[in-house]
């Protein structure tokens, strides 16, 4: 399973140029810009993944400098969500980042990201309630407002996400366009199982039956793509046949499957090339979300 045992090896302190303070942050990554360098900067969450590794990478092939954010954002997580309980891991992080030619590692706490008291957020209107936005209101605006927040700290040229988190990334899209932020946003691909599960790092949650049932997100996106590609397009009839998937699994919770433009996040009708379907279900204490752009491997 994806060299996880290799990962789980790591041990000892990692040396990696790890800071804990805006100020110290701003300064090192002014300075780590100093002619023209390109800086890249991979936002997370920790408890790292090959998924989170192939945004590193792609960062380091495609800039001169690297630095990794490493921060549960309390903002983006509801009340009876799992802010608590997300997995943190601190030193393997940093130890897997080091292993990556990581540069710089910012990883602040609460406190330091937020001054007691603060009230301003960045919103992308109309947007942020699609998909997940739905059933997880004010989650967009705490990852706006925090990728803002990084933005203006590290000031990076690029910025790297992944496509699992797809309504993320059209919203990010947008901020950006709509701020005039200098930031490029560079959406890799999502990084997947031996089995298709998409990775994770609420699959630590996972007990081993519910692990095995957790393919139902990738098999349900595989009946969409095998339909279309046999010439269905009715958006109904499609995510019908999605849902008729995880009827296979009555222990999943299916929150929603979605056909929707990947730009605007509205339904569409009449499935065309580039449309984005995508998926959300409760897989034990875990909710999970995968989706695949139409249509995927052959172009
Ligand atoms: P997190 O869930 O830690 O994910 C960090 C980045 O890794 C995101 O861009 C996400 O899309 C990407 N990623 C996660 N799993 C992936 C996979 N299987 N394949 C490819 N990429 C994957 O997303 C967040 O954190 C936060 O919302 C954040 C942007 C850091 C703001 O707090």
């Amino acid at each position: 399973m994806s060299g996880l045992g290799a990962l789980s090896d790591l041990g000892g302190e990692s040396s990696v140029n790890t800071l804990r303070t805006i100020s110290e942050m701003r300064a090192t990554s002014r300075a780590a810009r100093q002619g023209g360098k390109r800086l890249g900067l991979v936002p997370t969450m920790g408890a790292l993944h090959e998924g989170h590794l192939s945004l590193v990478r792609a960062a380091r092939a495609q800039c001169d400098v690297v630095a990794a954010s490493i921060f549960v954002n309390p903002t983006q997580f509801g009340p009876s969500e799992d802010f608590e309980k997300y997995p943190r891991a601190l030193e393997r992080d940093c130890a897997l980042l080091e292993r990556e030619s990581v540069d710089l590692v910012f990883a602040p706490s609460v406190e330091e990201m937020y001054p007691a008291g603060a009230v301003t957020w960045v919103a992308v209107e109309g947007l942020s309630e699609r998909l997940c936005g739905r059933s997880r209101p004010g989650h967009f605006r705490g990852v706006t407002t925090v990728v803002a927040k990084l933005f203006h700290m590290v000031e990076p040229d690029a910025a790297f996400f992944g496509q699992k988190d797809a309504a993320q990334c059209t919203i990010l899209r947008k901020m950006v366009r709509d701020l005039d932020m200098g930031v490029e946003i560079v959406v890799c691909p999502i990084v997947r199982e031996a089995d298709g599960l998409a990775m994770s790092s609420r699959n630590a949650y996972l007990s081993p039956a519910e692990r095995a049932s957790a393919t139902v997100l990738y098999r349900a996106l595989g009946r969409v793509q095998a339909r279309w590609e046999k010439g269905e397009r009715h958006s109904a009839r499609l995510i019908d046949a999605a849902q008729r998937i995880f009827l296979e699994e009555p222990e999943v919770r299916l929150d929603y499957v979605e056909i929707v433009d990947n730009d605007t996040l509205e339904p569409v009708a009449d499935v065309a090339r580039g449309a984005l379907v995508a998926v959300a279900a409760h897989v034990g204490p875990a909710r999970l979300i995968d989706n695949l752009i139409l249509p995927t491997a052959k172009g």
